[in-house]
């Protein structure tokens, strides 16, 4: 195939990607499902060891929904490297099987493969999965009480650099290209859900982040996109901004109180979303939430730490990004009131009480002592 044909045929899938998103389904209403499966997917290096203890959490919260048949715990184990890179494919197809017959997902973290590296040229398993259950909102909180910071990120999850971020092309030695997509669809229901959610939720800023000045078409796109939607909630007050200058004024502390609902491009919500959760004590400290209308899956934000696990001290391993990633589940499928006292635990252990402290080596609390110190918290 010739660079022209390439990019045809790019052309085409994306188009026929518009078209599905135009005929897209409602949400699902977990109400309305007899039962709610929860799929927990260990993943890499420390990730089932992790998982593990947040599942164990969850299972006691919701000890008696489980017993009435309304909730079902799977546990997924294929999504390793090794299958990964065995089959050459960023999520086996069994495991795909697998994963679709759940309605919400906890997962641990997966490698992603480096260039060069003994694992091949595999996908990310994220990336992969974010598309292949078109989990098209990362939604990241981050708050810091004491510095009046609550801040919440809807990172678009499916567009951007990502949509097809391994389908570049190296035309000769010298020049190579990638391709960057924003569609009309896309953006509009990122921004819906980021209204919606400023909305519920007492919110009356929104900022839209880009770097429209730039790059006109599709962050162009992007930022009207957006201020459409706007116009359909004219109490929310509308704010755009630059990424460059939007990472500056996150550490300025007279003005980064006034963020509240910030709406961003898949690429600048990734590295925006890192700077933001160092302020609140490092990625290890947050958790992020990718939803889609028909599924949802919420993980840890760090790596998979296969140090770790060589030097056999994956049982040592910090649990509480999974775990508070596991709170954002039970409240995403309206267990509000299990989340919440989950969230308080968690305040508990890691901030206000911390009895029992995680080092990752033999001299701190084990994850299955802390995820118990959590469920003591909890009544
Ligand atoms: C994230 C991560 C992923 C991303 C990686 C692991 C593919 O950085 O969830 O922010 O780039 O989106
Ligand atoms: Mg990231």
């Amino acid at each position: 195939m010739n660079h022209i044909e390439q990019f045809e045929k790019i052309i085409e899938q994306q188009k026929a990607r518009v078209e599905a998103m135009k005929a897209g389904d409602d949400f699902v209403d977990y109400k309305s499902l007899d039962k709610i499966i929860i799929g927990i997917i260990g993943g890499d290096g420390i990730g089932p060891a992790i998982t593990a203890h947040a599942h164990k959490v969850l299972a006691s919260l919701l000890d008696e929904e489980v017993k009435a048949g309304k909730v079902e715990f799977r546990t997924i184990d294929g999504l390793t490297i090794e299958n990964r890179s065995a089959v050459g494919k960023a999520i086996p197809d069994d495991v795909l099987e697998e994963i679709k017959q759940c309605h919400v997902l906890l997962k641990g973290p997966t490698t992603t493969p480096r260039a060069g590296d003994k694992w091949g040229n595999v996908e990310s398993a994220n990336v992969a999965m974010r598309k292949a259950l078109d989990l098209f909102a990362n939604v990241r909180p981050v708050q810091i009480p004491e510095k009046g910071i609550d801040w919440t990120f809807f990172r678009e999850n499916t567009e951007c650099l990502y949509a097809l971020g391994s389908q570049g092309v190296d035309i000769d030695d010298d020049l190579s290209i990638d391709f960057r997509v924003i569609t009309t669809p896309g953006t509009e229901r990122i921004a819906r859900l980021a209204f919606e959610h400023a909305k519920n939720n007492g919110k009356n800023r929104v900022t839209i982040v880009t770097k429209a000045n730039i790059v006109k078409k599709t962050d162009g796109k992007f930022l009207n996109v957006c201020k459409e939607v706007a116009k359909d909630y004219p109490d929310i007050e509308v704010d755009d901004w630059y990424i460059d200058i939007m990472t500056a004024k996150l550490v300025d502390e007279k003005r980064r109180k006034d963020f509240q609902v910030m709406i961003l491009p898949n690429l600048y919500g990734d590295i925006l979303t890192d700077e933001a959760a160092e302020f609140q004590g490092g990625v290890g400290t947050a958790g992020s939430a990718n939803i889609g209308k028909r599924y949802a899956m919420f993980e840890a934000v760090h790596g998979s730490a296969p140090r770790m696990v060589e030097e056999g001290r994956d049982k040592y391993a910090d649990p509480c990004s999974v775990i508070r990633a596991g709170a954002m589940l039970l409240s995403h499928i309206g267990y509000q009131e299990q989340a919440d006292k989950l969230y308080a635990a968690l305040d508990e252990c890691t901030v206000t009480e911390k009895k029992l402290v995680i080092t990752g080596r033999d001299d701190g609390a084990t994850g299955d002592e802390f995820a118990d110190y959590i469920l003591s918290k909890i009544d």
